[in-house]
């Protein structure tokens, strides 16, 4: 039976981790379990920083901004040795069950270890949105809040001097944030992942917005796709339009999280403890049509990317 139960956040961190971190522990603790935290994420598994905890731990937690049990990344996790070493340290402390948050690549260092006979549960905590197995991930609302904020304080500069702005935001290779805060923002053009560019058409629509004398032109870019400094410097060049370059980098994954994220990781925190106690391990939880559910590790690493088809369409009928 299960009575020891560890946490960890791993991979990049995301607003809301904490309150993952806060609703794992109660709902153990709830349960009569008896609950550890492990810092550094799988680094700190190996080497041992596995601390119990109690209800105060949680305190204060929900709306912090990071993760309190920090995070790393380990390459070296890949290999069968060290994840053989992490399953030793969890034997020493006596731990049943591992809940681990982050994203993909967590979920895969998961499965490693749910393979070598250590339940596990994951849950999925990045601003990406980058998870196939949930319509949310953990931190991306927050991020696309904080991404509109930023867009809204160019937009009053740019507005004041005729600018063209081209905005870099993150999602490794997704370009969900880009999408959402393209829609939110009301963005004059889109570059992502999803969303097929051409340049011709790029400065053709922005040579039709400057002869309309509209006040701005914001452009939405996904980071990892091209060199916005030289679009920037091409659309300068090509439609005359001045253009300022911002790549808003990771101010994006700061803040305290918003009241969607952490209502979001409390209910992913507690059902992955409810997996845990029913016996349901080797998942990893997901918020689908508003249902929290289990899924399990491999199906959903294998499950495709949903382009939002709907979502596209709608770009393409306002811009
Ligand atoms: P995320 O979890 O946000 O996708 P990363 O891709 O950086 O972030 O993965 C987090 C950590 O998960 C990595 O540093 C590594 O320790 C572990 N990890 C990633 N891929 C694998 C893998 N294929 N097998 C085992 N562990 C992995
Ligand atoms: O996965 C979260 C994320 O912020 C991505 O959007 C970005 O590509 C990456 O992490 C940046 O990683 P790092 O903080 O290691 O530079």
């Amino acid at each position: 039976m299960i009575q020891r139960i560890a946490v960890l956040t791993s991979g990049g961190d995301a607003p809301g981790m904490n309150a993952a971190v806060r609703a794992v522990i109660r709902a153990g603790l709830f349960y009569g379990k008896e609950m550890y935290v492990i810092y550094n994420g799988y680094r700190g598994l190996i080497e041992g920083d596995i601390h119990q905890v109690n209800k105060e731990f949680t305190q204060d937690i929900i709306n912090k901004g990071g993760t309190i049990l920090k995070s790393a990344r380990l390459p070296e996790f890949k290999e069968k040795e060290i994840q053989e070493k992490a399953v030793e340290r969890l034997r020493d402390y006596d731990i049943d069950a591992l809940v681990g948050i982050g994203g993909d690549g967590t979920y895969r260092g998961l499965l490693d270890l749910s393979r070598l006979g250590v339940p596990v549960v994951g849950i999925p905590g990045s601003i990406d949105n980058d998870v196939a197995s949930t319509d949310y991930t953990i931190g991306f609302m927050t991020a696309l809040n904080t991404i509109c904020d930023c867009i809204d304080k160019i937009k009053d500069t740019s507005s004041s001097h005729q600018r063209c702005s081209v905005i870099e935001v993150m999602g490794r290779h997704c370009g969900d944030l880009a999408v959402y805060s393209s829609i939110a923002e009301a963005a004059e053009l889109t570059i992502t992942y999803d969303h097929p560019f051409d340049e011709e058409h790029i400065f053709k629509r922005l040579r039709k917005i400057k002869a309309q004398k509209k006040s701005h032109a914001i452009v939405v870019v996904s980071e990892n796709l091209l060199d916005v400094r030289e679009l920037g410097k091409q659309i300068e060049e090509r439609t005359g339009f001045k253009t300022n370059v911002e790549v808003l980098g990771h101010l994006q994954r700061g803040g305290a999280p918003c009241a969607f994220d952490r209502i979001l990781a409390s209910r992913m925190g507690s059902k992955a403890v409810e997996c845990l106690l029913e016996g349901q391990t080797g998942v990893v939880i997901g918020s689908i049509d508003e249902d929290i559910v289990a899924i399990d590790i491999e199906e959903a690493l294998k499950m495709p990317r949903n382009i939002h088809e709907n979502l596209l369409k709608l770009i393409g009928m306002l811009q």
